[in-house]
C-alpha cells in the first residue's frame, strides 16, 4: 500500500493523531460489549475483531476510490496502508494474547479441552497416549490452523507495507504478494465464525461476521462491475 511519502510532511502528525484517535474510539466503542470477560480474554477478542474490521476496510478502500475524486487517491492509498498496518498489529497482538492465555491458567472455555495438550501447543495438537503429538483436527483445531495461516500471511503483508519494501521486492512481486489479502480475510472470516458459533457465542454472533464479509464482497463486486462497464463503453466509443 503505497503513497505515504506523498502526504505533506506538515500533515503527518495530524494524520497519525487522527488514526490513533480512531483506533482508540474503536476500542472504547467495543469495551462495554466485552466487559463481562476477564480483561486479557476481552482484549484478545477485541483485538481479533479489530484486526478483522480493519482488514475489511483495506479491502474496500481500493474499490471505493474509483468512485471518489482522483485528487483523493494519494490520501486513500496512504490510509489503506496505515489501516492495514494497524489491522496487522491488532491481529499480532490478538495471537500473542491467545498464546499467553493458553500458556497460563486455562481461562477460556474450550470444547474438549481435557484431551488437549497443556500450553499453547494445545491449540494445534492433541496429546497421544504414547506422549506424541497428533494434529488437532476438531473444528476448533481447524479454526486455529486457519488463524495460523492468516497470521503468517498478515505478517508478510505487515513486513512489506512500506515504500522501501516495495522497491526491494519490485512492483510486480509486491503486488502479487498483497493480492493474497482477500484470501487472508476469508480465512479470518471462517476462523471467527467457528469460534463465535462453537465457543463464544457472545457478544457477537455469526451474523455480525457474515454481514461484514458480505458487505466487503458486494462492494468489491460492484467496483469490478463498474470497471468492466466503463471499459466496455470506452472501447465502443474511444473518442
Ligand atoms: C495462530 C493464529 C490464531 C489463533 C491461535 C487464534 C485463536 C483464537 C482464540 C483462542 C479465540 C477465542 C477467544 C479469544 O480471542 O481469546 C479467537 C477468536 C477470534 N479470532 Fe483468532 N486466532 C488466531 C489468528 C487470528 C487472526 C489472524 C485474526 C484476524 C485478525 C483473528 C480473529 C479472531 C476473531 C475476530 C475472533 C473472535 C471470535 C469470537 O467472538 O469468538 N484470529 N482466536
Amino acid at each position: 500500500m503505497t503513497g505515504q511519502e506523498k502526504i505533506p510532511r506538515w500533515l503527518r502528525p495530524a494524520w497519525y493523531g487522527l488514526l490513533a484517535a480512531a483506533a482508540w474510539m474503536l476500542a472504547e466503542g467495543m469495551r462495554d460489549d466485552f466487559n463481562f470477560f476477564p480483561a486479557m480474554e476481552a482484549w484478545s477478542m477485541m483485538l481479533g475483531y479489530m484486526g478483522f474490521c480493519l482488514i475489511a476496510c483495506t479491502l474496500v478502500i481500493g474499490p471505493v476510490k474509483q468512485w471518489l475524486p482522483a485528487r483523493w487517491t494519494v490520501y486513500l492509498l496512504a490510509l489503506r496502508r496505515d489501516i492495514g498496518i494497524m489491522g496487522g498489529l491488532a491481529a499480532i497482538l490478538h495471537v500473542i494474547l491467545v498464546v499467553i492465555l493458553f500458556e497460563g491458567e486455562p481461562q477460556l472455555f474450550f470444547a474438549g479441552s481435557q484431551e488437549m495438550m497443556a500450553g499453547w501447543l494445545g491449540l494445534f495438537f492433541w496429546d497421544t497416549p504414547d506422549g506424541g503429538l497428533e494434529p488437532n483436527m476438531s473444528m476448533v483445531g481447524i479454526a486455529n490452523y486457519m488463524g495460523a495461516i492468516a497470521i503468517l500471511g498478515l505478517l508478510a503483508l505487515f513486513a512489506t507495507s512500506s515504500d522501501r519494501a516495495e522497491r526491494f521486492l519490485g512492483g510486480g512481486t509486491w503486488k502479487r504478494l498483497h493480492m493474497y489479502n482477500p484470501a487472508l480475510f476469508l480465512l479470518v472470516t471462517f476462523h471467527g465464525l467457528i469460534y463465535v458459533q462453537l465457543i463464544k457465542g457472545e457478544p457477537h454472533t455469526y451474523r455480525d461476521i457474515l454481514w461484514m464479509t458480505a458487505a466487503v464482497l458486494l462492494i468489491r463486486i460492484a467496483a469490478y462491475t463498474t470497471t468492466v462497464i466503463k471499459r466496455t463503453l470506452q472501447q465502443r466509443s474511444p473518442d
